[in-house]
């Protein structure tokens, strides 16, 4: 997919390598990235404002309260479609670990929810150290893309890791990382995620083993790669992504009410919720005591999936879940693909309670023909990926 016209921020570290970002900025221009370049006052001492004003064409400033009136982080975040910072020092690696903001560039790490990529570059000694390694591996798994430094001789004449790599390593793993990261652009995806609850009294409910965790990963790898997600969830617990729009939903009429609102809008759903098939016919005002407390009369609660998929316009797609114990797992997969006119489902065996809650999760997408596409084994991101990128393929998004 080609990357022109995407706004980048090329964030300067003070290293002594910042002179090789000068050539990294010609190379990004020459694929069609347009470069903001935001230095740290640092690296002014190696490489001056002047060059990079000349070189991109724009205004350059490290300064927080320069041309406040534009509020330049925010402005400046909310129009980056992606940030570099190379050289990436072991200070700066060490601030953005811990969301330091004390300059224009951190502020802006820190207010910018687009793809960020660290070039970090320093002498072997400073690379190894173990807090640079503790910054790198939570940068990481933040979802930072940490371009490893090369190999070499480095200035004073020392040998080992830490060089600025070669530029053309960078912009193959820029070119890679993007590509991924915005394949979901100007797309909309509705995603349902947790367990409904049904109220029996004030203090009862009838609910279930969900804990949202696979419809969370999904809301985050879809929001990191591009789309507009909006994330209806019940009863979740753990924390909602960055650049999520989420819904909080208790019932499971509540739950079709709000994906009902949205579903028009969206290209994709992703029905991870594990919804209450059933609910008490009268919900109790008051606290039952326990002498009352023998039966519960239920009826039947709406199937949101058919009822959308009933909704559904051309080209919207629709993938769904099954959570099964026994033997039969995908029979039962393959009959409610079917009945709720499914385009994916993805099946797994719950057999003494397993997956809920968990990070990893195990089982077989079903494509829609019925028939077995893919066993995957691995977290629920893996997970939440895969699925994307089948939906992404039916969706027929232009692909260069
Ligand atoms: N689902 C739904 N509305 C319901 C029940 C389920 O939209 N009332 C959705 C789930 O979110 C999931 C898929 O349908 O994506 C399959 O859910 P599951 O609970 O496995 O199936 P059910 O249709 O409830 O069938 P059963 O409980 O008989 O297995």
């Amino acid at each position: 997919m080609s990357l022109k016209g995407r706004e980048i921020i090329l964030g300067v570290g003070g290293g002594i390598s910042a002179y090789k970002s000068a050539e990294l900025l010609r190379r990004l221009q020459d694929i069609g990235l347009l470069i903001t370049v935001v230095p740290t006052a640092a690296s002014l001492n190696f490489v001056g404002k002047a060059t990079w004003e000349a070189l991109s064409g724009r205004e350059v400033s490290s300064d927080l309260w320069e041309n406040t009136k534009t509020v330049p982080h925010i402005s400046l975040a909310k129009r980056a479609n992606a940030i570099i910072i190379a050289p990436t020092t072991a200070d700066l690696l060490s601030k953005l670990a811990n969301g330091n903001c004390d300059d224009l560039l951190t502020n802006l790490v820190v207010a910018a929810e687009c793809p960020k990529i660290l070039v970090p570059a320093m002498h072997p000694e400073m690379w190894s150290n173990s807090a640079t390694v503790s910054n790198v591996s939570t940068l990481r798994e933040r979802g930072f893309l940490i371009i490893e430094p090369d190999e070499g001789r480095m200035t004073g004449g020392d040998y080992g890791i830490g060089r600025y790599p070669e530029i053309s390593k960078i912009i193959e793993e820029v070119n890679n990382f993007l590509d991924i990261n915005s394949d979901f652009q100007g797309k909309s995806i509705l995603i349902s995620a947790g367990g409904t609850r049904e109220a029996i009294d004030p203090v009862r409910f009838i609910g279930n083993k969900s804990s949202g965790k696979q419809g969370v990963a999904i809301a985050e790898a879809a929001a990191k790669r591009g789309a507009k997600v909006v994330l209806v969830g019940a009863n979740i617990s753990t924390e909602i992504p960055l650049g999520v729009t989420y819904v909080p939903v208790t019932s499971t009429s509540e739950m079709l009410t709000a994906l009902k609102q949205e579903f028009d809008k969206c290209d994709a759903l992703f029905m991870a919720a594990a919804v209450a098939d059933a609910r008490p016919i009268d919900s109790s005002e008051t606290k039952i005591g326990k002498d009352s407390f023998q039966n519960i009369a239920l009826e039947k609660n709406p199937d949101i999936l058919k009822e959308l998929s009933q909704m559904k316009k051309p080209g919207q797609v629709l993938v769904g879940f099954s959570a099964e114990t026994g033997d039969s797992t995908q029979v039962a997969a393959v009959n409610k693909l079917k009945n709720k006119g499914l385009n994916l489902i993805y099946t797994n065996d719950v057999s003494s309670g397993k997956i809920f809650g968990e990070d990893k999760t195990e089982g077989w997408i079903i494509g829609e023909d019925g028939s077995k596409e893919q066993f995957l084994s691995g977290t629920k991101a893996t997970l939440a990926n895969l699925l994307l990128d089948k939906v992404r393929d039916k969706l027929g998004y232009p692909r260069e």
